[in-house]
């Protein structure tokens, strides 16, 4: 048996002994320090666990690494930490840039009023031979004489509550959520209590943190992250599927995300001095019930009916977040078991819900959800887009963080590109992964049916394109669209079946709905793409159909937004519980038109000249 240690240096200084029976990115996973991307939950098939390997004990480039490392990767040393077993001592970090924190593109406020959590300065007269009551007793008289009556008053808050003298009035303030009192502080010297609300968007991909002044309707502080449940896959199914292995997996997953979002809170806090007082969580139903530590099978399979899909009132401490235990939190109301409370929110902040006129709200995330109708009455539905717009399906596809090539250009001959933060590419985001697809049809380097056409049938493409057609390791036709960076036939395949899974629902729910695009006065663009979408690249690829030229509105991240209005406004709140009742959902996946759409929609819109610079 060989002596030899075992030894794993990752990330910011840590080290420990690893197991050489399992995968370096078992290893990891095993730590719950894994970081990097794995959309296949480490199966060996997405290749996307890029790590570069120095020192260790390594054997020969698999099939599958050679696949997926370009000649420029296999120089640098990289491997897939879930194909790789080693010994000895070992160095692993990730691709430059996957660490990065994500850039957010939204600066806003938003009116409310009327937040669900309310402070309630109660003053208490000192104790008298001829007022002996308890400090509780006088507390819910003096809350209903504010209009609170009958209030919940949780044990444990009552413990600390302070006795009454003969001395001093007591002045504390209640925090009420729900007729229940949820915190008890005190009252500050004048003036209304500050109050403010930790909203999240939840997505498969990212999640999204933002501090709002509940008083004001400011958004104070922002942080974004990476999803840390994507190590356990990168996709819903993947995450389900490990989830209802059983129970401890299922705690696991709630923990990833219950740390992440108390680590991502107690970051806010340390910058602003103040906590959140309240948690308000939008996502989609999958998300949900990770976050929740629930059993997410039903949502899986047919007829994919969720565990939970009410308004929830609940404390960090029913969740999984550390430090967080008695802060309230709210799960708002999702719909079904694909449309969650992040399209609700959608469906607020955007208003569409009270118009007159018709509007499509498109949500592009890990999936597609599109909700379209007006005050008559919504229809919604959601198709397996799957996350290519979100980098995950793209051979150099990656999140929207420094590094990420965002966007390309074709402008007086030249052909030029950028990053974001103007760091060297590291890879392709949502929106470069548009724009590029777009460049090659309106240039014709790959045509309708999504076929890379061959350099002889390209006689008139101009000479600093032509320089970037090249192979790719699999000997397949690619684009290069940065230095060592392809956008490859396998990536066209790809989002040529993601705007087909869209593009085809569109088709079907104007058709149940008995109205054609004309009748659509405003196509709502929501996604992680923020304002950086480009409606013409958007249109060029048929993600948006061409007739709505002119009519795009991109909202950026409207699950955000709308949860913010949500934490602003208890109607709004109560609204999206309604709405679960009133939206109609359609299901696709046995629906009688979508397969045919969907086919129809395969083939790319043909194109005139149109600007892309
Ligand atoms: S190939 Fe390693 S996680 Fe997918």
């Amino acid at each position: 048996m060989s002596s030899m240690e075992h030894i794993l240096h990752w990330g910011e200084g840590q080290s420990f002994s690893y197991d050489p029976q399992r995968t370096l990115y078992q290893n990891l996973m095993d730590r719950g320090v894994w970081t990097g991307d794995a959309p296949c939950g480490g199966k060996g098939t997405c290749g996307k666990c890029k790590v570069i390997v120095e020192g260790g004990n390594l054997p020969p480039l698999t099939e599958r690494e050679l696949r997926s490392l370009t000649p420029h990767e296999r120089e640098r040393g990289y491997r897939l930490a879930c194909l790789l077993r080693t010994e000895g001592e070992v160095t692993l970090s990730l691709r430059r840039g996957e660490e990065g924190a994500l850039i957010q593109q939204d600066h806003f406020s938003l009116e409310g009023g009327d937040p669900p959590l309310k402070a309630l300065i109660l003053t208490i007269p000192p104790a008298s031979l001829e007022d002996q009551r308890d400090t509780l007793t006088a507390l819910r008289e003096e809350a209903a004489r504010g209009g609170f009556d009958h209030l919940d008053f949780p044990f444990s808050l009552i413990a600390p509550l302070p006795c009454r003298t003969g001395e001093e009035a007591l002045r504390l303030t209640l925090l009420i959520l729900n007729g229940r009192v949820v915190a008890v502080k005190p009252a500050p010297a004048q003036g209304e209590p500050p109050l403010y609300g930790g909203v999240v968007d939840l997505g498969t991909t990212t999640v999204v943190l933002y501090l709002v002044d509940l008083n004001r309707g400011e958004v104070v502080d922002t942080v974004a992250a990476m999803n840390g449940q994507r190590a356990r896959g990168g996709d819903v199914i993947s995450r389900i599927e490990y989830a209802e292995q059983g129970e401890d997996n299922r705690r696991e997953m709630g923990n990833i995300i219950g740390s992440q979002l108390a680590r991502m809170a107690d970051e806010i806090a340390i910058r602003q001095g103040f906590r959140a007082d309240l948690f308000l969580i939008c996502g989609n139903p999958s998300m949900i019930h990770l976050l929740a530590g629930l059993n997410p099978s039903g949502i899986a399979r047919a007829p994919f009916a969720p565990l939970i899909s009410e308004t929830l009132f609940l404390k960090g401490g029913d969740l999984f977040l550390p430090g967080y235990e008695e802060t309230p939190l709210i799960l708002p109301a999702c719909l079904s078991g694909y449309i969650g409370s992040d399209i609700l929110a959608g469906v607020l902040f955007t208003g569409m819900e009270s118009r007159e006129e018709h509007t499509l709200l498109l949500d592009l995330g890990t999936n597609g959800e599109l909700v379209l109708g007006n005050r008559e009455g919504l229809l919604a539905c959601s198709c397996a887009a799957g996350p290519a717009f979100e980098g995950a399906n793209i051979s150099a596809g990656m999140a929207g963080v420094a590094g990420a090539v965002s966007h390309v250009e074709w402008e007086g001959e030249e052909y030029s590109y950028k990053t974001i933060a103007s760091e060297p590419a590291v890879g392709l985001c949502g929106t470069g992964i548009i724009d590029v697809m777009a460049l090659l049809l309106e240039k014709g380097i790959v045509d309708e049916t999504g076929r890379f056409l061959e350099e002889e049938e390209l006689a008139d493409l101009p000479e600093d394109l032509r320089a970037r057609l090249v192979t790719d390791g699999n000997g397949d036709r690619a684009f290069l669209v940065a230095p060592h960076i392809t956008f490859t036939q396998r990536d066209v395949r790809e989002v040529q079946m993601a705007r087909a899974a869209i593009a085809g629902a569109v088709t079907t729910l104007l058709r149940e709905r008995g109205i054609s695009l004309e009748d659509v006065s405003r196509v709502y663009l929501a996604g992680g793409f923020g304002f950086w979408l480009r409606e013409v690249s958007a249109i060029r690829i048929g993600l948006i159909p061409g007739a709505c030229a002119g009519r795009v509105e991109v909202v950026g991240n409207s699950s955000g937004k709308g949860g913010i209005l949500m934490a602003l406004d208890r109607h709004k709140l109560a609204r999206a519980e309604e709405l679960r009742r009133e939206i109609s959902y359609l299901e696709l996946s046995c629906h009688r038109d979508y397969q045919n759409d969907y086919i129809m929609a395969m083939t790319f819109p043909e194109g005139g000249e149109i600007p892309l610079g």
